[in-house]
């Protein structure tokens, strides 16, 4: 199924890069940016973002890698905790 109509690229397609990408990194955080940039095109109106995301969360091999999971939370957490501020203040 064609999922980009303005550069043709198809579900298979982003798969295919999907797939590629993960076998040469596996710890590759994968955005559609460097979908489009692993199959040679660049986005032109946008119009199919939610689709084509939606499609590559189909993809059982999108998954984050576990030692990069969770990291946001940790960091935000160290944020809230320590402003830089003294207890008493
Ligand atoms: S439909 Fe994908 S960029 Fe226009």
């Amino acid at each position: 199924m064609i999922i980009c109509s303005c550069q043709a690229i198809s579900d298979k397609d982003i798969h295919a890069a999907i797939d590629w990408m993960r076998a040469a990194d596996r710890r590759a955080i994968i955005t559609p940016g460097k979908i489009y940039h692993a199959l040679g095109k660049s986005p032109e109106c946008g119009g199919c973002m939610k689709l084509f995301v939606a499609s590559m969360r189909s993809n059982p091999k999108l998954e984050i890698p576990a030692e990069l999971r969770g990291l946001r939370s940790r960091t935000q957490h160290k944020r809230t905790r320590h402003e830089g501020r003294q207890e008493s203040y």
